[in-house]
């Protein structure tokens, strides 16, 4: 009955996105399911640097497990290792800088990170960007696609065999409610032959990584790599007022801190009882949720593969 009402609650998107949905849920979540020593485990969290991917590194790292946080300014980077080491004790933490829409910096953090570490209990991908105007990578891909879903891609790929290795273990795909708007353009994955909208760009990577995601949890299925995507509500994070101005600014009072934001993404890297039978799922709110609530956001197997290659054909570059 409870997930009825959730349901439809969510179908209202304002309540339920904003602080108002997390403040009605909590206190039907049990707090045992985050109670968990994380001590000898080993995490990765990409954009830890600021908002989401911070609050989250800062929940793991308090539960005591090695976190590597994965920042793209070293200089930043440091701070937050060092403020996060005082506020949690917790002497395992390591920065890495890592620009994660560069194919060569994310190859050479792999091979750095597993010439120092032997296992990967949890993948965080959580780093993206909403760009008003076109760019390129320095690799000459569109820069959204190039981070958002290249760089989730690319990084992930190049980890299963260590995280099967550590098995089971947690890959968390940080995508966003945008991604209920849009469907892959598998044919214009970087924005070469349509006009440049960076929301509707930035809502394709964040709907390219809820589909890598049901991929992955297909093509790993029995190697004990448990696969989630979630989207976070609307948070308070440097990253929606950079993007999102006039938006941050009308909804601020009601979006949620970004260590609410992070429950879901915390509760799936942690909750003991969640089932591999679930790998592949959306959720929202430590709920598995639709993937599409419009007809018009489907693609066809056809057009899934045809990303599939194009993600594999421009990381092999
Ligand atoms: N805030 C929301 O309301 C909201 C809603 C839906 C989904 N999300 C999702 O939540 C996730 C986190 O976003 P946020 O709101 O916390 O934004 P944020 O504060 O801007 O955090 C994004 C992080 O990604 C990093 N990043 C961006 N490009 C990178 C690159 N090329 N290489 C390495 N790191 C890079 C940023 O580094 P710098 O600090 O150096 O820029 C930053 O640490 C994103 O996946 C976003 O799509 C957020």
């Amino acid at each position: 009955m409870i997930g009825v009402i959730d349901e439809l609650f969510d179908r209202a998107v304002f309540p339920s996105f904003t602080n108002i949905g997390y403040m009605l849920r909590r206190p039907f979540w049990r707090r045992a399911d985050l109670e968990v020593d994380l001590a000898g485990r080993v995490a990765i969290v990409t954009g830890a640097s600021s908002g989401l991917g911070k609050a989250t590194a800062s929940e793991l790292a308090a539960r005591g497990a090695e976190v590597w946080l994965l920042v793209r300014d070293l200089t930043r980077g440091n701070k937050v290792l060092e403020e996060l080491s005082k506020k949690t004790g917790n002497e395992k933490l390591r920065v890495e800088e890592v620009d994660l829409s560069s194919q060569q910096s994310i190859r050479a953090f792999v091979r750095r990170f597993r010439r120092k570490s032997k296992r990967l209990d949890l993948l965080v991908n959580n780093a993206s960007v909403l760009l008003d105007k076109r760019q390129e990578s320095v690799d000459g891909i569109e820069l959204t696609f190039a981070t958002n879903t290249l760089g989730y891609f690319l990084l992930t790929q190049l980890l299963i065999p260590v995280l099967e290795q550590s098995a089971p273990s947690r890959v968390i795909n940080v995508s966003s409610g945008g991604m209920y708007a849009v469907r892959l353009h598998p044919e214009d994955l970087e924005y070469k032959k349509r006009p440049y909208d960076g929301v509707r760009a930035y809502a394709e990577t964040k709907r390219a990584e809820v589909v890598l995601t049901d991929c992955w949890s297909k093509e790993y299925e029995g190697r004990g790599i448990f696969f989630a995507s979630m989207h976070p509500g609307w948070v308070d994070t440097p990253g929606l007022a950079r993007s999102l101005p006039r938006f941050y600014k009308l909804m601020r009072p009601f979006l949620r801190t970004p260590r609410q934001g992070a429950d879901t993404i915390l509760w799936l890297a942690v909750c003991p009882t969640i089932s591999q039978a679930d790998s592949g799922l959306f959720w929202f709110d430590r709920r598995s949720r639709p993937k599409h609530i419009l007809s018009s956001t489907y693609n066809t197997d056809a057009e899934i593969s045809q990303f599939l290659r194009e993600c594999v054909n421009l990381t092999s570059r």
